[in-house]
């Protein structure tokens, strides 16, 4: 890409004359995005963004992390000049550091308004673009956080899953007894699905920026019965087909794929968003498929020619999660703007029926009780919220558990709900009361993960870094 030539004649530029701060103009594109591209982007990313802060677009630069805006009208208030001069800790870069001259074009360029000089929402540093992340397997030096950031509930009653890093937890939900452990997976498990007739457990992943990966598991032995792979990037969402023929997988390289199940074989590829894909679901019939992505739409296709028949708007950030209702009238999606939204839909085209702003942070995922008369969502608030599908109403609101919350699932009465989150802990309430009814498996916390470099030691960092592997 023109980013070498233009850090290059940059640098020159910088040696020839570390001009005075006001002297020349500063672009945003050209003489900082390089720097951002070469310093920043590897820790904030849309994907990771270390302490909630990204420099994809200006837009993200501009909002800041989680401490507020990074610019101010003067530079000496802005905290991003802040950080890369050390006055707030950590310094940054982390494990680098700008140079003089470096840091006084930021300076100039704040003192001469600090405007982008392209739209501020463009995308100026993609993640695909990011070097850190396109490399080799990376062993895991620490351990990991036992995140549960996957829920299936067999429809016999009789299991489970719990997808953590690496390994599926397959449990008896009447008791917590640990029934099998699957284990192989190349990282976090993104996803889980029965098949419709219980005998495969599908679980999805893969290791980041090299490929997805579902692993097909034969529910009697809990022997893997295949592995397929396909994708530049890990799965986020995997959906079997009514009929059980075909897999369909969202992924962080920006497609959804088919693959015939009895092969492994890829059927399509559904391209079409801008942006990674989170979720994907199939309705009743298997004549569509729903996808929500980081793009802010839910799109609807049709899987015989793959073709997308209609995008469904008004999400004002990334789609984390859908689900159809069991009678494949309605989608209903949520995410990172808080919302949760139905809509009424078709074959043809769909209408947004109802949209809350239902959590106060990013809700990670939607499910329908199988007799359709309930939903859940859980967010990164550490709340769960129980709905009631007729009237749109909030039936129950669990509180403070714990920590931020990824995953749900009903069992097959729809009586009890199962949900986990990233402090690794599975409980199970009654669906139609709130109350608590177990805490299936507490799995063992490991310590938070040493920071790589001078970090003050906040347990938090760990956490905002395991987000990377939204689901
Ligand atoms: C090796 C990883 C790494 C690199 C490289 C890095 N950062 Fe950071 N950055 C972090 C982490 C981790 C935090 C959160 C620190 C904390 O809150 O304790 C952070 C926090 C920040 C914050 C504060 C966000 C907020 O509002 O709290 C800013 C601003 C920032 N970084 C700017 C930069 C810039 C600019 C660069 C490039 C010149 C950079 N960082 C490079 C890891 C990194």
């Amino acid at each position: 890409m023109r980013w070498i030539p233009i850090s290059l004649v940059l640098a020159c530029a910088l040696v020839a004359a570390p001009a005075p701060a006001q002297a020349q103009s500063v672009s945003f594109s050209k003489d900082l995005v390089p720097i951002l591209r070469d310093q920043c982007v590897k820790c904030h990313n849309t994907r990771q963004p270390s302490g909630g802060f990204s420099v994809s677009t200006f837009a993200a630069l501009e909002k800041g992390g989680k401490g507020g805006k990074s610019l101010a009208p003067k530079f000496e208030d802005s905290r991003l000049i802040k950080y890369l001069e050390g006055t707030l800790q950590p310094k940054m870069p982390i494990g680098g550091s700008l140079s003089k001259e470096q840091i006084a074009r930021f300076k100039a360029w704040i003192s001469q308004g600090g405007k982008a000089d392209v739209n501020p929402q463009q995308v100026v540093i993609p993640d695909a673009a990011i070097p850190a992340i396109k490399v080799p397997v990376i062993k895991v030096k620490v351990p990991v956080l036992p995140e549960a950031l996957a829920l299936a509930w067999s429809k016999d009653n009789k299991v489970l899953a719990i997808g953590t890093y690496q390994t599926v937890l397959i449990v008896d939900p009447s008791n917590g007894q640990k029934l099998a452990e699957l284990k192989g997976h190349a990282d976090k498990i993104h996803d889980l699905q029965f098949s419709p007739d219980g005998k495969i457990l599908a679980a999805a992943g893969g290791p980041p920026a090299q490929q997805g990966e579902i692993k097909l598991w034969d529910t009697t032995t809990w022997k893997e019965l295949r592995t397929i792979t396909g994708h530049a990037d890990y799965i986020y969402s995997v959906a079997w087909s009514p009929d059980g023929k075909q897999i369909a997988t969202a992924s962080y390289d920006k497609t959804i794929k088919v693959f015939d199940t009895a092969t492994g074989n890829e059927a399509k590829t559904l391209k079409d968003h801008a942006d990674a894909v989170y979720a994907v679901a199939w309705d009743p019939s298997g004549n569509l498929l729903a996808s929500g992505s980081a793009d802010r739409s839910v799109k609807v296709w049709d899987v015989k020619n793959g073709k997308r028949i209609y995008t469904l708007a008004g999400h004002t950030d990334t789609v984390y999660s859908l689900a159809w209702n069991p009678k494949g009238t309605q989608i209903t999606s949520v995410g990172a703007d808080k919302t949760v939204r139905t809509w009424n839909v078709n074959a043809q085209n769909g209408q947004q029926a109802r949209n809350v702003t239902a959590h106060e942070k990013a809700v990670n995922e939607v499910v329908y009780s199988p007799d359709g008369n309930m939903m859940a969502t859980v967010s990164d608030d550490k709340s769960v919220k129980i709905w009631n599908t007729g009237n749109g109403s909030t039936a129950q609101h669990i509180k403070e558990l714990g920590d931020g919350l990824f995953s749900a699932a009903f069992s097959p009465d729809s009586k009890l709900l199962a949900v986990g989150g990233f402090d690794g802990t599975v409980r199970i309430y009654n669906a139609a009361d709130g109350k608590p009814v177990s805490t299936v498996i507490d799995l063992p916390k490991a310590p938070p993960a040493p920071a790589a470099a001078p970090v003050p030691a906040k347990p938090t960092a760990a956490r905002t870094d395991g987000k990377a592997g939204k689901k």
